[in-house]
């Protein structure tokens, strides 16, 4: 990593072909945020506290979305351009030196290993400065590099602006930048918004530093892939669908299967296991965890999960925010959220919910249960249409059950309840007071028996 330089990210604009109250740099692409994305470029290039973000439209909310990363922020609270968003930025800036690298927050494909490129080029170099360049089929919206008959880079003439033979010009401005700090700062107050638009274009400086008897230095990208920008939703998804296409031709190459690959949806920071095996249509999201040789099942969601070696998902599971360990399972149809925690060898099986709770080593909920708020022991048996009832209305209330305990089908567990080791709930119980140790409780009216009564009825209809 150089040592001399500051990476600016241009994040301040509202985004105004999105059509959205939203600003356009919080919109989400491959699980992140897209001034995400171009925060984790940089990372690479710099230390975050050489990393600036340049806030203006929803600051809070930019700030937020990547102030964890430890990056800094720059201030623009009225949106007159690009030139002008890197300028108010120059007391900060300015004392850095060494070389000023710009980007966008709204180009968020580029690889860690392209900025770095950039970078070096620039470092390597007499040059005030090193762009990025790239050829497209279709350049419409985007700055033009104009170069003169030994072609060298003269300008960047932007869509508004250029003339229809230079809107002809294929070879176009990425909006990835490397400048000297000193001659950048030394001449970026001669940016002037004489163009169509009224704003202070960045991409004047290429013609003002020219201009001064310095040389600019294209670095030209033949797969321009990496280097769209995001204008549109339209763009939006097609950005989301190269993060997605990315991140399960990495899981495939580490060792992970994904059957019919092109329907999963796989976040950014999700981490998966050698062997494990990813049945189609799964969403998989946020900071997930998968151990090794683990099955997730078909149209199963599963986010901000931990889960361990050797588990299965069946189909149509959704969990979030909880935890697994080795060799449990859950579903077909299995719900978890908020903190769940299935020990060693458990099972949850179909129309089971869990929330908040504990299931211990080897226990089995097997089918159509709802356990909330509960510690459940090892060796624990919960039956076929057992509910906890831990809400009065007012307050939540724990359930705890020990190991060894057997709980009938169809009981109803009020809580704050205590069930001891080994004791046995009859079926279609109401248990509202703490079971001993090793007991039986039952919770129901008792069964009535009529000797005849059925026929008795069938003679008199
Ligand atoms: C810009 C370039 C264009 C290039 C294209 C590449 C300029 C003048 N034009 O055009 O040459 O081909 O990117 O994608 O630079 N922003 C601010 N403050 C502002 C204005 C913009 O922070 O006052 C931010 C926006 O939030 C956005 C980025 O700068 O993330 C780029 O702005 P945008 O309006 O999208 O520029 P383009 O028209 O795409
Ligand atoms: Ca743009």
């Amino acid at each position: 990593m150089p040592n001399d330089v500051a990476v600016v990210i241009l994040a301040a604009g509202l985004g105004t072909r999105m059509k959205s109250r939203q600003a356009k740099v919080l919109h989400r692409a491959g699980g992140d945020s897209l001034v995400g994305h171009a925060v984790n470029a940089a990372l690479a290039s710099a230390p975050p506290d050489r990393i600036f973000v340049v806030v203006g439209h929803q600051a809070e909310d930019v700030q937020r979305a990547v102030a964890a990363r430890g990056v800094r922020f720059i201030h623009q609270t009225e949106q007159k351009g690009t030139g002008h968003a890197v300028l108010c930025g120059r007391e900060q800036l300015e004392p850095l030196g060494g070389l000023l690298a710009i980007m966008y927050g709204d180009c968020p494909l580029v690889q860690s290993e392209t900025i770095a490129g950039l970078i070096e080029k620039q470092s390597s170099s007499a040059a005030a400065g090193t762009l990025i360049s790239t050829r497209l089929d279709d350049p419409t919206g985007y700055g033009r590099i104009i170069r003169d008959a030994n072609s060298n880079v003269r300008a960047i003439v932007e869509q508004k602006a250029a003339t229809p033979e230079q809107r002809l010009v294929q070879e176009i401005n990425a909006g990835f930048y490397c400048f000297r700090a000193d001659l950048f700062w030394k001449h970026a107050g001669e940016i002037r918004p004489d163009n169509p638009a009224n704003e202070y274009y960045l991409t004047d400086m290429v013609e003002i530093l020219i201009r001064a008897d310095h040389f600019i230095q294209p670095y030209f990208i033949a797969d321009s892939a990496e280097l769209l920008g995001i204008n549109t939703r339209v763009e939006l998804a097609a950005v989301d669908r190269v993060f997605r296409e990315r991140m399960v031709r990495d899981l495939m190459l580490s060792g992970v299967t994904i059957e019919r690959p092109e329907t999963v949806t796989i976040d950014a920071g999700v981490k998966i296991g050698m062997d494990t095996v990813i049945e189609p249509f799964t969403r998989i999201l946020g900071n997930t965890v998968i151990g090794e040789n683990c099955r997730i099942g078909a149209c199963s969601i599963i986010s901000d999960s931990t889960l361990a070696d050797e588990v299965e998902v069946a189909p149509f599971c959704s969990i979030a925010a909880s935890t697994l360990d080795r060799g449990a399972h859950a579903g077909p149809y299995a719900r978890l959220r908020m903190q769940s925690h299935v020990e060693p060898g458990a099972t949850i099986g179909n129309f089971v919910e869990l929330k908040k709770t504990r299931l211990g080593r080897k226990s089995k909920a097997q089918h159509l249960a709802y356990l909330g708020d509960s510690t459940i022991g090892a060796g624990v048996n919960i039956g076929a249409g057992t509910i906890t009832c831990n809400y009065d209305g007012a307050k939540k209330h724990r359930t705890t059950i020990a190991d060894g305990v057997f709980v009938g089908s169809n009981s109803t567990l009020v809580a704050p309840l205590e069930i001891g080791p080994g004791a046995y709930i009859a079926a279609g119980s109401v248990i509202t007071e703490a079971v001993p140790e090793d007991a039986l409780a039952l919770g129901r009216a008792r069964q009535a028996i009529k000797p005849g009564w059925a026929k008795k009825r069938r003679t008199l209809v």
